[in-house]
């Protein structure tokens, strides 16, 4: 793939002043609209990634950003030192939206991962009475939950996790995907476990779907000890897997749901965790918050990405367009393509290297052919582009991928 000159300028600029942090792909975008982004040399690609699904209500939506201007004319931020009228209404539509009692609104998905680690803290002492400082929580091998030293404590990837100790302590990890591994952990140890951590599909793991049962099973075992079933749908969650939350394809309702990303339709930073009062109230004023959770911004924003999603149908249409895309990624037939996986339009494929070409070479080749998509984990690349993708659409994004397996021999 060649880099216009104009592009390397932004590439050099990255390179030389920002952290080293990421490495993208050599392609500089500076325009988005529904499933396509356009680089600085005006070629257009379709988005596979949608920044990680958070652009589920494709770019650039017009009532999102309607919403954006609208606010931002007239309050953008007020901190949560006084009362605004975006927020009250904002939390009732939560509330009525999603069927829990309270919302805490904070703004990245890390940090909505922290505040349910503090609140299943908080409630483990006060109501279910686990002596002082020896609250665990349980979690998963393979997890990503986001970057904070807590969270990079609970890490079981190396990149992720080394030179960041010393760790927090107060966590065990178990193996994903393993009912027995919690249920002999919680008839050990349930006493002192305040919850059960997890992601109901494993997405930055490479797209790790359970096996059928597994989540509804957990949450069981989690009731039997009297232990918060948390979910983190940051990446799962508002449609992506073909329903609301990836855990409604099993009628769990779990104890404490943490949504990021796409609450905002990518517009915004939007985080947000939600509980019943059992478990919010037992956080106090002054006890946690964020300058930024729930600025009026957010919550103007963050109502019309959720309205996006049940007005255009986005559950029902990512169900119906994953059957097609993994029925058809299972035709190709390739040496490159070891396994075909996913829900909804959250899927993977594996990628077995062949004459020395790896998934990032096809990434590579897909970007050439007009498709952005990024490995996961070297030989995993994840296929979710915006929902707002036709079925057309989606035919001729299967076509970029086949052609573009098929071209690498
Ligand atoms: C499941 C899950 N949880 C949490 C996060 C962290 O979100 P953020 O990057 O907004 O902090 C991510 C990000 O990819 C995620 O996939």
């Amino acid at each position: 793939m060649k880099t216009s000159s104009k592009a390397k300028e932004f590439i050099d600029l990255e390179e030389q002043y920002g952290a080293h942090n990421y490495h993208p792909l050599p392609v500089v975008l500076s325009r988005g609209e529904r499933c396509y982004v356009w680089d600085v040399d005006g070629k257009r690609y379709f988005d596979f990634l949608s920044a990680y699904s958070a652009v589920n209500q494709g770019h650039c939506h017009p009532k999102i950003v309607n919403a954006l201007k609208e606010q931002a004319e007239r309050l953008c931020l007020t901190s949560r030192a006084f009362f605004n009228d975006s927020l009250g209404p904002y939390e009732k539509y939560i509330h009525d939206f999603f069927g829990y009692d309270k919302v805490l609104p904070m703004n990245s998905g890390a940090e909505a991962v922290e505040t349910a680690l503090k609140l299943a803290r908080k409630w483990g002492y006060l109501k279910k009475n686990i002596p002082l400082n020896e609250a665990l929580i349980v979690t998963c091998e393979s997890n990503f939950h986001g970057r904070t030293i807590t969270i990079v404590s609970i890490s079981t990837d190396q990149d992720a996790r080394a030179d960041y100790g010393p760790y927090t302590p107060g966590f065990e990890v178990i193996p994903y995907n393993d009912v027995k591994a919690l249920s002999a952990l919680l008839e050990e140890k349930g006493d002192n476990i305040a919850g059960f951590l997890v992601e109901p599909i494993q997405g930055e793991a490479g797209v790790y779907v359970p096996d059928d049962g597994y989540l509804k099973t957990c949450y069981d075992l989690c009731k039997k000890h009297n232990v918060l079933f948390i979910a983190d749908e940051v990446q799962t969650g508002i449609a992506r897997t073909g329903k609301m939350l990836c855990c409604d394809h099993e009628g769990v309702r779990p104890d404490i749901v943490i949504l990021g990303k796409a609450i905002s339709g990518g517009v915004l930073p939007v985080s947000a965790v939600l509980a019943d009062d059992e478990i919010m109230l037992t956080i106090k004023p002054g006890q946690h918050g964020s300058t930024f959770g729930g600025f009026p911004l957010a919550c103007r924003v963050a109502t019309a990405a959720l309205e996006v999603v049940k007005e255009e149908h986005l559950a029902e249409k990512a169900a119906h367009l994953g059957n097609i895309f993994r029925g058809e990624m299972k035709k190709i037939e390739s040496p490159f393509i070891k396994q075909v996986r996913g829900k909804g339009l959250l899927n993977a494929i594996v990628i077995e290297p062949h004459q020395g070409k790896e998934a990032w070479d096809l990434c590579m080749k897909m970007a050439e052919n007009g498709l952005l998509a990024k490995p996961t984990h070297q030989h995993i690349i994840r296929f979710a582009p915006p929902l707002v993708i036709t079925e057309e659409e989606l035919r001729e994004a299967v076509e970029i991928i086949s052609s573009s397996i098929q071209s690498l021999g």
